[in-house]
């Protein structure tokens, strides 16, 4: 039983002619990683709002198709009951913080789901320590970091306990380290929790070593979608994705006539594959 289930969606906005999404079919399994990449415009934010019934029930428009998320259908569910479920981290975090501290605003998705104090306090304290963050409890949301931030989005987010969690674009403004530390964050809570990720993304170098599966996109299609090892051997650079540096690097080699099995995406991946390069010379 899939979490996610799309057939067949094509959408456009209302007041504009063009198919944003064009025929997008997807399956994704509780549990799992997904990273979405491909150019700006190719559909990916429009994508994420027909997850949690922001499209059509928020930005209206013609859709044909089906989008079933936890066996509900998206486009019949109030999106309040849809927000249960499917919770959405934007690039921004400040759009997403608006209390006077972090406390309150991690507090505040429960309180709008009439959730009883003592629950919302628990799952306060449950999600600050899930994100490493009960220090920040107090503090003013505005006057952090953009990643301690994010953690604070993240952290709303969690304690709604929301079976799938999609992230759109979320280190957008965050350096590499940062960016760095919240994909690792997002991973833990994926083996942790087994909460189902989906991680739009164009810094693939950290991203895509996360994902059990890659998915591109262009001009509102699935054009390419699989194991991040595969995908990274066909050529993205048409779709305007730039894989990370190591598989490029072993493309470059490939390129030069050195044959490999597999792309490794990892360091620890390169390195096995070296040796098994290695081995073979000896024998030879
Ligand atoms: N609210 C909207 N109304 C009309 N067109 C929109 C709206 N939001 C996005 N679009 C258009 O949909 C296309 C895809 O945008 P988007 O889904 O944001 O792509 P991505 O996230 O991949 O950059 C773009 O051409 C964009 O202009
Ligand atoms: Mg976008």
């Amino acid at each position: 039983m899939h979490i996610v289930s799309i057939e067949d969606l094509w959408f456009r906005y209302r007041g504009s002619d063009d198919w944003i999404l064009r025929g997008v079919s997807l399956d994704i399994g509780r549990g799992e990683f997904v990273v979405v990449t491909g150019r700006s415009g190719c559909g990916k934010t429009t994508l994420c709002r027909c997850l949690n019934g922001l499209i059509p029930q928020f930005y209206e428009g013609e859709l044909k198709g089906s989008i079933t998320v936890a066996g509900l259908d998206v486009t019949k569910t109030p999106v309040s009951r849809m927000a249960s479920i499917v919770g959405m981290v934007f690039q921004n975090p400040s759009s997403q913080l608006f209390m006077l501290t972090v406390e309150r605003d991690v507090a505040f998705g429960l309180e709008n789901l009439g959730v009883p104090k003592d629950e919302i306090r628990k799952r306060v304290n449950w999600a600050l320590e899930m994100l490493g963050i009960p220090d920040l409890r107090f503090r003013a949301p505005h006057e952090l970091s953009g990643g301690q931030q994010q953690r604070v989005a993240i952290a709303a987010i969690l304690a709604m306990q929301p079976q799938v969690i999609i992230l759109d674009e979320p280190t957008a403004y965050l350096d590499p380290y940062t960016s760095l530390s919240i994909f690792n964050l997002l991973k833990e809570l994926n083996s942790r929790l087994k909460l189902t990720v989906i991680l739009v993304e164009h810094k693939l170098e950290f991203a895509s070593s996360l994902a059990d599966r890659i998915i591109v996109m262009d001009g509102g299609r699935i054009v390419v979608e699989g194991d991040p090892r595969e995908v990274f051997m066909k050529d993205l650079s048409i779709y305007g994705v730039r894989p990370p540096s190591i598989p490029r690097l072993f493309l470059k080699l490939a390129g030069c006539g050195l044959q490999f099995k597999r792309i490794p995406l990892t360091v620890e991946e390169a390195v096995n594959v070296f040796r098994e390069v290695h081995l073979k010379v000896d024998r030879s």
